[in-house]
């Protein structure tokens, strides 16, 4: 017999929801246009409540099938996360700055659906897109955090990211100035020239989570 926080008493132990996903089941595959009605549904739900994005009007399925094409056709990853069968977060590298010099650095992305945080898939779906991009002879990749995010800055840090800029109230939502800062993470562990390597193609930007 249990007695419950107003006193009363009951004589069932209380079910705890059944998580929405575990880890131990969690799988991460290249998004496919299928998924862009969920990718919607994930990053509306951030476009409406919160800072992370600095979108304020919400994005159709078909808004995202472009921005996915646009990722892909640069040659660069966009992961999706899922859950059995049930797509439960997303992230993308998009290219950083069009002039060619920039063209081994990306900016990274990563969005959860809201009832999957903390279970360790944004730390696991941010490792596979850093091994993507290895493999794809990137070098560094800029994370942009609309602060404050300690989720985003925590997971940034246990990828391997350092701070290395702060911009004070470049952004204004829900009647307030927001800062951003970024996060960059650098493969130190291979060349440290990059002439012999192919960069990867370049496209138009996906948009991000603060531009
Ligand atoms: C940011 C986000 C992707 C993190 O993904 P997640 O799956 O919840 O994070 P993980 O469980 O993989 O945890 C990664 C690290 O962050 C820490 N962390 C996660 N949530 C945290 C929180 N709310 N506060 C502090 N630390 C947190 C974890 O403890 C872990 O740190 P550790 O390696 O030292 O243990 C997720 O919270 C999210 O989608 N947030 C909303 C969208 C967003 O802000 N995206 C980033 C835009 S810049």
């Amino acid at each position: 017999m249990l007695t419950t926080q107003e006193g009363s008493v009951s004589r069932t132990a209380p079910r705890s929801p059944r998580p929405l996903c575990t880890m131990s089941e969690v799988t991460v595959r290249p998004a496919e246009s299928a998924d862009v009605g969920v990718l919607a549904r994930i990053y509306n739900h951030y476009i409406r409540n919160s800072i992370s994005t600095f979108e304020e009007v919400e994005v159709a399925g078909e808004e995202l099938e472009l921005r996915v094409a646009a990722v892909t056709s640069a040659a660069l990853p966009w992961l999706v996360a899922c859950s059995g069968e049930k797509v439960v977060g997303y992230a993308y590298a998009s290219p950083w700055k069009g002039r060619s010099a920039y063209r081994f650095t990306v900016e990274s992305t990563v969005y959860l659906d809201p009832g999957c945080r903390r279970r360790g898939i944004g730390a696991r779906l941010y490792a596979e897109l850093l091994r993507e991009l290895g493999d794809r002879g990137l070098h560094s990749a800029i994370g942009g955090i609309a602060l404050p995010n300690p989720a985003s800055v925590r997971l940034h840090e246990a990828c391997g990211f350092t701070k290395v800029a702060h911009f004070e109230q470049v952004g204004f939502k829900f009647d307030q100035w927001v800062d951003v800062g970024y996060w960059q993470w650098v493969d130190r562990a291979h060349r440290s020239t990059a002439g012999d390597v192919e960069p990867p193609g370049r496209a138009p930007s996906a948009g991000s989570q603060v531009q």
